[in-house]
C-alpha cells in the first residue's frame, strides 16, 4: 500500500513539476523585454550618466532602439522611455507610479510627497487645500506681485549695468512660497536661508558626477569611500531645507487657529488633528507636516527660478522678440497699470514665448519612477523595481515632431489668427500619476515675472552668447551670463 501510494505520488508529482515547467516556459515566451543598451556587465550606462546632456544620449539611443529601451546601472535595470505616446502610457500606468529609490529617498523615509511611491491620499490634499486657499486666484496675485516689485526695485539699482543673473529670482520666489505654505516670509537676514538657498541647488544639479551617480544608484556607496562619494554632503544638504522648514511650521503651530486655515501648514494641521485612520498618511503618528512641507518648497524652488533664468537669457538674446511681447502688452495692458493674470488670455504672442521657452529649456528634463510590480509598457514586459524614465526633454529636440527644433520660433504656437496653441506633445510639468502639483503655480509665476520685467526694462545681454547649452542634473540650469536691466520708455 505504502508503495503504491510513493509510485503514485511519484508520478503525480513528476506531471506536476512538467505542467510547471511548461507553463513557466510558455511564460518567458510571452515575456517581450525591451531592446537593450549600453550593456557592459555592472558599468552599464555609467558612462551616460557622468555625461553632461543625459537628455540628449537618451533621445539618440531612443532613436536607434525605439521607445522602449532598458539598460542597467551595476545591478538596478533601467527602462528609458521616449517620445510623448510611450511616456503618457507609461506615466498613467499606476504600477509605474512608485518613485526610484534614489539616495534622497533614503533620507526622506517613507514621508512626504516626492519619495514615497504611493501618494495618491497626499496628492489629493495638495490639490484640494491649494484651490481651497486660492493658490491660484486673487490673493495669490497680490502676494506675488509685492515680491515682483521688491525685486524690481533691486534691479533699478543696477542702472542698467552689467550683473549676474543666477539667483536673483530666489528670494522673491522662496518669499512667496514661504507666505503660501507657511503664513510668514522669510528674514533676509536668517543665516539659515541662505544655506537653504545654496542646498536646494546642489541637490537639483548635483554638479559632481560621482556624487550624481551615486545618488541615482544609492548602492554604489558600497563600494566607494565616504569622501568620494560624498553622501554626508549630500544629507546635510537635505537637512539644511528641512530644518528651516521645521523651524518656520513650529512657529506657525503657535500662531494659528484651528479650522480656519490661513496657509498650507494650517491646512496641513487641521488634516491631522481630524485623522484618526492609522493607515493614513496624515495620522498624527507620522509626523506628515514638515516632510510635506519640505518636498513641496524642494518641488518649487529650483524649478521656477531656473526657468525665469532661462526665460531672461532667451529674451537678452532675442531682443526682436521681447520687443514683439512688449509691443503686445502695452496694447493689452497700456500705460498706468501692472500685467495681472486676468490679462493673460488676451496675450497670445507672450503665451507662445513662454511656451518656446519651456520647450527649449525645460526645466524638469526627464521623469524617474519605479515600477512597483511587473507590468507592460507598449507591448514590452517592464519588471518590478525597474527604474524607468521618462524623458522629456527628447521630445522637444525630436525632429519628426517639430520643424527645426534647435531654432527659437514662438510662432509655433500661434495659429493663423495669432491666437496661442496650448501643445499636448510638451510634458513640461510631466503627466498621469506623478505630473506636478505646483503646476498652476508655477505658470502664474512666470506669467507675472515675465510680463512685469518687460514692462519696465529692456533686457541686454552683457555679450551675446549664443550658448544655450546649460547644465542637466535632476534639472536643468542655464549657463551663468550677465544682462543689464535698461529702464524703457513705453511707447
Ligand atoms: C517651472 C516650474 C516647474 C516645473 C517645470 C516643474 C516640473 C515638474 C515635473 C516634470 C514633475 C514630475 C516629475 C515626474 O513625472 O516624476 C514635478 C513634480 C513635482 N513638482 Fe513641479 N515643477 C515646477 C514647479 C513646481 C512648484 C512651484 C511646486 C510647488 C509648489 C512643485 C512641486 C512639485 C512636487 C511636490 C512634485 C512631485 C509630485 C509627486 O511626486 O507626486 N513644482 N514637477
Amino acid at each position: 500500500m505504502l508503495l503504491l501510494m510513493f509510485v503514485h505520488g511519484t508520478i503525480f508529482a513528476g506531471l506536476a513539476s512538467f505542467v510547471l515547467f511548461l507553463s513557466s516556459r510558455k511564460k518567458r515566451c510571452n515575456t517581450r523585454l525591451p531592446p537593450a543598451a549600453w550593456t557592459t556587465p555592472l558599468i552599464g550606462c555609467l558612462p551616460v550618466v557622468l555625461r553632461q546632456n543625459i537628455g540628449e544620449e537618451m533621445f539618440k539611443i531612443g532613436k536607434q532602439l525605439g521607445p522602449v529601451v532598458s539598460t542597467h546601472l551595476g545591478f538596478q535595470k533601467f527602462v528609458i522611455v521616449n517620445g510623448p505616446e510611450a511616456i503618457k502610457e507609461a506615466f498613467r500606468n499606476s504600477s509605474i507610479a512608485g518613485r526610484a529609490d534614489v539616495l534622497y529617498k533614503e533620507f526622506a523615509g517613507s514621508k512626504g510627497i516626492i519619495w514615497p511611491d504611493d501618494v495618491k491620499e497626499t496628492r489629493k490634499f495638495i490639490f484640494k487645500s491649494s484651490k481651497h486657499l486660492e493658490f491660484t486666484g486673487n490673493a495669490t496675485e497680490f502676494i506675488i506681485q509685492k515680491q515682483i516689485t521688491k525685486l524690481l526695485k533691486r534691479l533699478e539699482k543696477t542702472n542698467g549695468k552689467p550683473f549676474l543673473v543666477k539667483n536673483i529670482f530666489n528670494i522673491p520666489l522662496v518669499n512667496g512660497l514661504f507666505n503660501l505654505l507657511l503664513g510668514t516670509v522669510i528674514l533676509h537676514d536668517d543665516p539659515d536661508f541662505h544655506y537653504v538657498i545654496t542646498s536646494v541647488n546642489i541637490l537639483a544639479t548635483l554638479p559632481d558626477p560621482i556624487m550624481r551617480a551615486c545618488v541615482l544608484c544609492p548602492s554604489l556607496l558600497k563600494w566607494l569611500p565616504l569622501f568620494v562619494s560624498g553622501r554626508d554632503k549630500v544629507e546635510g544638504y537635505f537637512n539644511d531645507v528641512r530644518s528651516l522648514v521645521q523651524k518656520y511650521a513650529e512657529n506657525r503651530l503657535v500662531v494659528r487657529v484651528p479650522n480656519q486655515p490661513r496657509c498650507m501648514a494650517d491646512a496641513l494641521q487641521d488634516k491631522i488633528d481630524e485623522t484618526t485612520n492609522e493607515s493614513s498618511a496624515f495620522h498624527h503618528d507620522q509626523s506628515p507636516a514638515v516632510p510635506i512641507l519640505t518636498d513641496l518648497v524642494i518641488g518649487a524652488i529650483d524649478t521656477t527660478a531656473a526657468m525665469l533664468e532661462w526665460i531672461v537669457l532667451y529674451l537678452s538674446e532675442f531682443p526682436q522678440v521681447q520687443q514683439k511681447v512688449q509691443t503686445e502688452m502695452d496694447k493689452i495692458v497700456g500705460c498706468g497699470r501692472i500685467p495681472s493674470l486676468s490679462d493673460r488670455p488676451k496675450m497670445h504672442y507672450t503665451l507662445a514665448v513662454i511656451q518656446e521657452i519651456f520647450r527649449l529649456a525645460p526645466v524638469v528634463p526627464y521623469g524617474p519612477r519605479k515600477a512597483t510590480e511587473n507590468t507592460t509598457l507598449m507591448g514590452y514586459t517592464i519588471e518590478k523595481d525597474s527604474y524607468v524614465v521618462g524623458n522629456f526633454y527628447g521630445i522637444n529636440i525630436d525632429p519628426d515632431l517639430w520643424e527645426n527644433p534647435k531654432e527659437f520660433k514662438p510662432e509655433r504656437f500661434l495659429d493663423t489668427n495669432g491666437h496661442f496653441v496650448k501643445s499636448d506633445l510638451l510634458l513640461i510639468f510631466g503627466h498621469g500619476k506623478r505630473s506636478c502639483v505646483g503646476e498652476l503655480s508655477a505658470r502664474d509665476q512666470i506669467f507675472l515675472f515675465t510680463t512685469r520685467f518687460l514692462l519696465k526694462f529692456n533686457i541686454l545681454p552683457e555679450k551675446k552668447l549664443n550658448n544655450f547649452s546649460g547644465r542637466m542634473a535632476a534639472t536643468w540650469h542655464c549657463v551663468d551670463f550677465e544682462a543689464k536691466f535698461v529702464p524703457r520708455i513705453q511707447s
